[in-house]
């Protein structure tokens, strides 16, 4: 059987978010130019692939993510021979792209969809489009298909007056949801697909793939949700595995490096994604563990994080995913997520910082999966210090700032939630050195940047062993190092502390290297106790991020926020 663990057990993905990563041209906007003039340093780091979100033409209403030409490049990125340029000098320094498919919807702006707004019935047929009343007006379109929520806020239906229909869109209103029960759909996304492996990419992204096969029937007859917001009817729905193994199919990129987003999803269906016998993808994201500090599930409410449902999810997942060779994507932070040293940690000394920092990789880069590692996560960045909602760019922050509203909190209670929350905390620019562009720019930055730019920036830390950009390569290293790391077996630790996060990998036949690794980390402020410390004193220490741990009563004390690893 094909074995991911040989083909992936040894690399490490670093996802760039364009337009936030370096700009070329001083247009304030991050360019594909700016990511090639940057891959020494991504060499050094020592990542294998880059993810690089969407850069093709769109109008921008959701970053990227409302594609109105999936073959070309977006201007305000560069052309098509910046994009060649960098395929091949990432080549030249042994790193592969992956690029981001957004191909759950397109923009309302791509042909396609103006067509079908203009009555064209075989690109009607792309999309979700379904009758309005036949008295509806645009004053009074009457009641939506289904009561189904947009994950942007509102409704996820939208009516069109000239076409008396309504059309799904389960993002902005901008981003129209596509019809994958049409072959001819199926069909010009495998095209863009096999144009983009042409040009000699190494593998994709595939966005929300998991919502694209909508319920059977026609709208109109999709059962009402009165509880939910109708995510139970189209996540992991009815076709999406056969569609999913017939685009791979098609476009010839089984064995490829391939990674789907799967939203609100379960471990079954991200097996039957995963395990290299059903020919979909090399991997998933999932998100539950991430969602560990809502209240009820409920993004917009403010929860501490639940340790103790962390450790929860991420045994789980690893445990039941590599007992059916599944294979996860590892990670804590993306272009939706804020930074996880503010949320899972404590920025507010620099010590906390600094451990909390390191503290987040310890436990992910030595899980089974393969790690990504979100642009600037390597410096420590940590949300902006914004303090007023005109600081913010994202389309969703910028709705639910005005949701939260309505639903009777202040504006300051709004901002406070949406300052936690926004999805732009991790959209402020590659902190590159302490100028006021922070290397960035020449110009004016999209968005603001952080004023801790002063003191953490890439330049600082990559001449600094001891800094937080060090101690990731040094956990890259280890993983390329060591056999047991790439495809040993995990097994989670009854820690002492519902603080501490406790697991082992072990590999009888490692070739070379350890043979078994303990990994514990305290996910805390406070002291910890997490494993009897007999045994562990035979262990040789792999990785510390602070010397703050200690024996006592024959347990193994974790100080505030300190992650250890021990080997035999
Ligand atoms: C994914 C992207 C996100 C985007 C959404 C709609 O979740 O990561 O940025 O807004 O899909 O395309």
């Amino acid at each position: 059987m094909a074995d991911r663990t040989t083909s992936l057990g040894d690399k490490v993905v670093y996802q760039i978010y364009v337009r936030s990563f370096q700009d070329s041209d001083g247009d304030g906007i991050g360019d594909l130019r700016g990511i090639t003039q940057r891959l020494g340093y991504l060499q050094r780091l020592g990542v294998d692939y880059l993810w690089i979100t969407p850069f093709f033409v769109s109008p921008q209403n959701d970053n990227g993510y409302d594609v109105a030409d999936y073959c070309n490049v977006d201007p305000m990125f560069g052309t098509m021979d910046d994009f060649d340029e960098l395929v091949r000098k990432a080549r030249a320094h042994g790193i592969g792209l992956m690029l981001d498919m957004v191909f759950n919807h397109t923009s309302t702006q791509h042909e396609w969809f103006q067509r079908a707004l203009a009555g064209d019935p075989k690109y009607l047929a792309y999309y979700k489009f379904a009758d309005a009343a036949p008295d509806a007006t645009a004053e009074d379109p009457g009641e939506p298909p289904t009561n189904w929520n947009s994950k942007f806020g509102g409704s996820c239906w939208e009516y069109v007056p000239s076409l008396n229909k309504w059309y799904l869109h389960l993002f902005d209103v901008s981003q129209a949801d596509l019809n994958w029960d049409n072959p001819e759909v199926r069909s010009e996304l495998v095209n863009v697909v096999r144009f983009w492996k042409d040009k000699g990419v190494s593998g994709f992204r595939f966005d929300v793939v998991n919502e694209v096969s909508k319920p059977d029937g026609t709208p109109n007859e999709w059962e009402d949700d009165h509880e939910g917001d109708g995510r139970r009817f189209y996540t992991d729905g009815p076709h999406v595995h056969q569609y999913l193994q017939e685009l791979v199919r098609e476009s010839g990129i089984d064995g490829m490096v391939t990674v789907g987003e799967m939203s609100s999803t379960t471990i079954d269906n991200c097996v039957r994604y995963s395990n290299p016998e059903c020919h979909e993808l090399s991997m998933t994201f999932s998100f539950h563990h991430l969602k560990v500090d809502y209240v009820d599930g409920e993004k917009w409410t403010l929860g501490r994080p639940d340790v103790a449902a962390l450790r929860e999810f991420f045994a789980s997942w690893q445990e039941q995913m590599a007992a059916r060779s599944g294979w996860n994507a590892l990670f804590w932070s993306n272009h939706d997520q804020p930074r996880p040293n503010s949320r899972f940690g404590d920025c507010s000394t620099k010590e906390s910082w600094r451990r909390s920092s390191e503290l987040l990789p310890t436990c992910t880069h030595l899980l089974r999966g393969t790690p990504y590692i979100y642009q600037g996560e390597e410096l420590g960045m940590t949300n902006p210090d914004f303090s007023d909602i005109s600081q913010y760019r994202d389309v969703e922050s910028l709705n639910y700032y005005q949701i939260l509203q309505d639903d009777g909190k202040t504006p300051e209670g709004a901002f406070h939630i949406v300052h936690e929350r926004s999805r732009d905390n991790s959209r402020t620019p590659v902190q590159w050195n302490a100028t006021e562009k922070a290397g960035f720019t020449t110009g004016t930055p999209w968005i603001g940047i952080p004023a801790n730019h002063t003191s953490i920036n890439a330049e600082d830390e990559v001449a600094d062993p001891d800094s937080v950009w060090s101690y990731y390569r040094g956990l890259i290293r280890l993983r390329k190092e060591m056999p047991v790391v790439q495809s040993g077996d995990v097994h989670f630790l009854d820690a002492m502390s519902n603080q501490v996060i406790a697991y082992e990998r072990t590999l009888e036949d490692a070739p070379h290297g350890p043979r078994r690794l303990v990994v514990a980390c305290n996910f805390s402020g406070k002291a910890a106790a997490a494993l009897p410390s007999g045994e562990l004193a035979e262990g040789s220490l792999l990785v510390e991020n602070c010397d703050d741990y200690r024996e006592e009563d024959g347990m193994l004390v974790l100080g505030p926020w300190c992650a250890v690893a021990f080997a035999w």
